[in-house]
């Protein structure tokens, strides 16, 4: 990705102070999505990941990684494959649970989804204390499929995502726009 398009992607990214509690600013993507040059720019850059890296098969996390992964997927040529937040899938599911700063969240893939032939790219737009793409490529791999990498719009480095990320990834590698 170009100097340029990283620029217009950041352009195209809102602070909003405050949300959703006092003392966060939360990274709001809307503008991006609705501006189809930096839509289009970052669909390109992350297909380009999922090409590099070989994947087979690309997951979204809900609900913002869908928004990301799903125009990736059919841009890339793969299947697209949700991990919901739990009780959101009907079929047989694989589920993981996960540490938050309060409490536990877990998360869920349909086990049928992927076998031992996929690599599997990861997209989301936000890398934040980590938790949640570390929960997702444990669920990948119990799967039965390899993990082709994680591909991410932003990365809050602050936060210390990438070191909680990284025994998981077992040397796949993390990527962030
Ligand atoms: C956000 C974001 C990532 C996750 C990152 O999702 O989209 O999926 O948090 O946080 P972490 O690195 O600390 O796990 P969230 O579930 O808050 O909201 P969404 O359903 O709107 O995507």
């Amino acid at each position: 990705m170009t100097t340029d398009m990283r620029e217009l992607l950041l352009s195209r990214i809102r602070d909003v102070s405050d949300y959703p509690k006092p003392g966060v600013m939360f990274k709001d993507i809307t503008p991006l999505l609705a501006d189809p040059a930096a839509f289009t720019a970052l669909t390109d850059a992350l297909a380009d990941m999922c090409a590099r890296h070989g994947a087979t098969k690309v997951v979204g996390l809900e609900a913002r990684g869908f928004i990301l992964a799903a125009p990736v997927a059919v841009r890339a040529g793969l299947g697209f494959i949700p991990v919901r937040k739990a009780g959101k899938l009907p079929g047989a599911t694989l589920a993981q649970a996960y540490e938050l700063e309060y409490g536990t969240a877990e998360i869920e893939i349909h086990a049928e989804d992927l076998d031992g032939d996929d690599r599997v790219m990861v997209i989301d737009d936000v890398l934040a204390t980590g938790g949640t793409a570390e929960a997702s490529l444990e669920l990948i791999r119990r799967a039965g499929a390899e993990v082709a990498g994680v591909a991410i719009l932003m990365e809050l480095g602050f936060l210390g995502g990438r070191a909680r990320l990284e025994p998981a990834l077992r040397g796949a590698p993390l990527e962030a726009l």
